[in-house]
């Protein structure tokens, strides 16, 4: 057989072979990097696995041509915590860019960089970056906004053709104030920005995380609502999906081929969802070539064996954390018609009456607080709930379905 790796990349951040849609999105970035002065920024939300990182990925090369600096990483729990943290990783994420930029002599003047063996070292690196923050007087919002000023004055002054920085942060639903210990960081990031804009900073700000993360935002900083732009990501059309599947294997010239029924099952039960095209598709490829080593002749793989494997390397890890009151409630979620969309605590209540233990109002409601916590399911912004993890509800019908035809066994 001539080709024998497999192209498809079920994984976290890993770029796909063949990047199925997204077109609107980034054509709503190129118009966003099109703004002077910047008044809009970005939130890239969407569900596990939709493609948000990947996403964030290919937006970089759209932004380096259109002279944008871009920087930024994901947002690591300890990053996120605290005002310094977050503003030291923002001077971290600046600094290789800047690093060769000299600072601009009147600005070393302005800052107070003064006697010779400091101006002769005055580049934009990180140590520099960090002595402006560290001078500054006033609070942590004070010192990064003099920072960001002062890369802004040297690095256009050096190359006058670049249009602005974008800030691009992964995960950034970690970020969060912090009152009881007194930190603010994710209103720093707000006020940052914010107030740099408005002094006409060509600095934008990507956001991308889960659906917790622009309702935080709100909360923190009522203007976060002008201040960004909200995408989300949904799962692929059919067409899309066809592509994320068939692309990648005419690419390669690829001997292995899905079958016109495979395809349309795959495109079925991934739900348009792109971390399951690639897992079903790269396990069915897996399978087939491993019959065909050991000798069969006519391998046959079919989708239904596979969502097994999905149920046990996806699903179960998430489904054996919860308590089996909280799965009884799951369950109960599970049977509504529209579960993989939304839900209100009220209509979970009704479906429980069905049950041989329903739950009250305010247990539901608890309990679906706590699931939240563990990233099961999350609250939108009009107060009803919804999965966090896509096709949960398929999952949980197929683990009754099974444990029903044991017990009947
Ligand atoms: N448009 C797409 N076409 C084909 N495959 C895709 C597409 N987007 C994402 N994928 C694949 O789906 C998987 C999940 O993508 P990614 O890690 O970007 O999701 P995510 O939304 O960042 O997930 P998480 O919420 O867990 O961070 C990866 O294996 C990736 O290759
Ligand atoms: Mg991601």
């Amino acid at each position: 057989m001539k080709y024998l790796s497999n192209p498809f990349r079920p994984g976290a951040g890993h770029p796909p072979p063949y990047l199925a849609g997204r077109e609107e999105e980034k054509k709503e970035f190129a118009r966003l990097l099109g703004q002077k002065p910047v008044l809009t920024n970005l939130v890239l939300t969407g569900l596990r696995g939709v493609g948000k990182t990947v996403l964030l990925e290919t937006l970089k090369p759209l932004a380096i041509p259109k002279k944008w600096v871009w920087a930024g990483t994901d947002l690591s729990e300890s990053a996120a915590v605290s005002e310094d943290s977050i503003a030291i990783r923002i001077l971290a994420d600046l600094s290789p860019l800047t690093a060769n930029t000299m600072v601009l002599e009147s600005e070393t003047r302005r800052i107070g960089f003064t006697s010779a063996a400091e101006k002769q070292r005055a580049f934009l690196d990180f140590d520099f970056l960090k002595w402006v923050y560290d001078k500054t007087p006033g609070l942590a919002s004070d010192k990064l906004k003099a920072v960001l000023e002062t890369v802004w004055t040297s690095l256009s002054a050096n190359n006058p053709d670049i249009n602005g920085v974008v800030l691009a942060y992964d995960e950034a639903q970690n970020l969060s104030d912090q009152a009881d210990r007194r930190q603010y960081p994710l209103s720093l990031l707000l006020d940052v920005f914010q107030s740099i804009q408005k002094k006409g900073l060509p600095f934008l700000l990507v956001l991308t995380g889960l659906p917790t993360l622009f309702p935080k935002l709100v909360e923190a900083r009522t203007f976060s609502e002008r201040m960004f732009h909200v995408m989300t990501l949904s799962r692929l059309s059919e067409k899309e999906c066809r592509d994320a599947i068939l692309k990648p294997i005419a690419q390669h010239g690829c001997p292995v081929h899905f079958t016109e029924t495979a395809v349309s099952e795959i495109v079925r039960c991934s739900g348009g969802y792109p971390y399951f095209i690639q897992f079903l598709c790269r396990e069915m490829f897996d399978s087939y070539l491993q019959q065909h080593i050991g000798g069969e002749i006519n391998p046959v793989v079919t989708v239904e064996q596979t969502i097994k494997k999905l149920d046990s390397d996806f699903f179960a890890g998430r489904w054996n954390r919860v308590t089996d009151r909280q799965r009884a409630l799951l369950s109960i979620v599970a049977q509504l018609p529209r579960c993989d969309e939304e839900f209100a605590v009220q209509e979970v209540v009704e479906q429980s009456k069905k049950s041989r233990k329903p739950f009250s109002a305010s247990h539901v409601s608890q309990m679906f607080a706590k699931l939240a916590d563990s990233g099961l399911v999350y609250k939108n912004r009009h107060g009803r709930y919804s999965f966090a993890v896509p096709l949960l509800g398929g999952f949980i019908r197929r683990q009754e379905a099974g444990g029903a035809q044991e017990h009947a066994a």
